[in-house]
Order: C-alpha cells, then structure tokens, then sequence
C-alpha cells in the first residue's frame, strides 16, 4: 500500500513507478540524471554489460508504433542484464479482444518484475500500475498526448550536457504544444530544474488553453520566440491525434513555424536543436538544420539509453 499521494513514489519517498515528471522532486529528477552520467561510460565500453538487472524480466508492451522508446528500453535493459520479453502486440491475444489489464495479469503470472508501456490512450500506465502487485515497476514509455517521462529525462539529459546549468538558460518549444506529450513532459522538467525563461511558440490552434498556467511565455511568432534562446526544442505535428484541421497546410505550417536556418540565426549563436523525432522534414524542420551543427538530434538518441538504464536500475533497487 502507497502512502503518499503521488501513486509514483513508495512510502519512503522514492520512485517506485515512473509515470510522469510532473510532481517529482527535483531531487529525484537529478538522482536519475546523476545515475545516467555513470551509465554513459558503461555505454562506452568494449564490454557494455553490468549486472545491476541480472536475473530481472523486463516485458516491453508497445501498443504504439516506436522506433527510438522501444529500442533503447531493449538496449538499456540488455545492458543491465535483464532479461528483455517484446510482446508483440499484433499477434498476441489483445488481437481477439483481451483487455489490456487481463494481458498485464498473464505477464505478471510470469514472473514480470517490470513493465515498459506505450499506449495511445492517456492514463494507461497508470491504471496498469494501479493494477500491478507491488513488486512489480511500471514505466510510462508515452501515453496519448499526457507524458512521455524519458524522453523528457533524456532531454534534460541533453541539454545538462552542452549547457551545464539550467538556471542561466532561455529555452523555446515550437510547434504542436497541444497535442504533444513530449511537450508536457519537457515543461514540467525544465521547470523543476529551474529554466528561468521557458516560451513556447506556435499557432494559437496548436497550444493548450490556459497553457501560460504552465509557467511558460507564449509566441506565436517565431521571430520573437526565437530571440536570443539557448535552447530550441522542436516537435512532431503529430496527425494521428487530431481530428478536425489544425493547421492550413503542412506548407503553410513550414512557412511560419519549420526551423530553418534563417530563423535559427534568431537564436544564440550556440543554440542547441533538439527534436524527439521521428522528424517530418520540411514540416517542422529543414534538413540544413536537422543535419547542421547545431542539431544533437543524434545525441539526444544516444543519451536515451543511458537514461533508460538509469531508471530501470533506479526502480528496481526502490
Ligand atoms: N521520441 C519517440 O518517442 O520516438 P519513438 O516514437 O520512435 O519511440
């Protein structure tokens, strides 16, 4: 039994769960970003293997396409020395109707001790994790527009690389703000850590209502937004979940809101990139800029895994 009231954390205060940032201390958010830094050497080696996991049942349940999440949570468990189970959704009973809960029950029957989830609807790792015997993790791998906790980790990550302190920084999101779980998660990061100036820049149709609560300055214009920022933090428009249009055209999206080189000479001279991919090109970004010098799009990749690592040993030693 949980007995305080963030459903992620054990009685003691610690992470049991890792279900969204937002309501994390900052102290547990720097524990994860501290324990990736240690884990970036390990990546680095001829032998990438530690037995922090060792004997540990790891079942990846993406009921969403993903490239990068589903990868890089195999990687990182594989590198902790878990064992790595990939339902593959298609062809398992959830195909003849098996609820979702019903499914993670037959896991669990196996053994399971942790459960990576993506799912479109919002909430369904929470109700998974609500659903789960105690000893068993579960990590939100992105769910609907709500959260996607490490990649927001993995971003923080990032940007802690290439400008060391996130009090000194301004940083701007661009694009779909509203239909972005990224976005949610990146704004509740970059403000427990401190970011003193957060904009997000978009059209008035692509942001939250209210979203100015958020703690964040709102530009519709990317000249302004862009100004003097030392982070530019892009996103997907992400089609599969409007309904209804947005948006004129995806060219006319690119004309007022695609990064281009000539917008990001608006930014700091060493403005940094990030985009939490899979990228349209020529929609929210061009190639010169995807490609370009000041793009960690790569990195931010690379960093996922050690992120991912971070926080599977962080849960399974809580
Ligand atoms: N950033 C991200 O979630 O990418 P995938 O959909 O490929 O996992």
């Amino acid at each position: 039994m949980f007995l305080t009231s963030n459903p992620q954390l054990n009685k003691n205060g610690e992470l049991h769960h890792l279900l969204t940032i937002e309501g994390l201390p900052k102290e547990i958010l720097r524990q994860i970003l501290d324990t990736a830094e240690s884990f970036v050497g390990v990546t680095q080696r001829e032998v990438k293997k530690v037995p922090l996991l060792r004997g540990k049942a790891i079942f990846n349940l993406f009921f969403e396409p993903s490239t990068r999440t589903r990868t890089t949570f195999e990687i990182a468990a594989k590198r902790l020395s878990a064992d790595v189970i990939n339902l593959a959704i298609n062809v398992s009973s959830t195909s003849k109707g098996e609820s979702v809960l019903d499914t993670v029950a037959n896991l669990a029957a196996m053994q399971a001790d942790m459960f990576i989830v993506r799912h479109s609807q919002s909430g369904a790792p929470h109700l998974i994790a609500r659903h789960v015997s105690e000893d068993i993790h579960v990590v939100n791998a992105g769910d609907g527009r709500h959260a996607h906790p490490t990649q927001g980790l993995l971003d923080m990550f990032t940007i802690r690389h290439y400008k060391k302190d996130f009090t000194k920084l301004k940083v701007a999101i661009v694009g779909d703000i509203l239909h972005s779980r990224v976005a949610r998660s990146q704004i509740h990061a970059l403000t427990t850590l401190g970011v003193p100036e957060l904009r997000v820049i978009g059209p008035q149709t692509l942001l939250p209502t209210n979203v100015d609560n958020l703690g964040v300055h709102v530009y519709h214009d990317m000249a302004k937004g862009l100004k003097d920022v030392d982070v530019v933090m892009m996103l997907r428009l992400q089609n599969e979940r409007m309904q209804g249009s947005f948006l004129p055209s995806p060219q006319e999206f690119f004309k007022f809101y695609g990064l281009t080189a000539e917008k990001l000479a608006l930014a700091k001279a060493d403005a940094i990139v990030l985009h939490p991919g899979p990228m349209n090109r020529g929609v929210e970004i061009d190639s010169t800029v995807a490609d370009g010098n000041q793009s960690v799009i790569l990195p931010q990749v690379t960093f996922g895994i050690a992120i991912r690592m971070a926080v599977m040993s962080i849960l399974a030693g809580n």
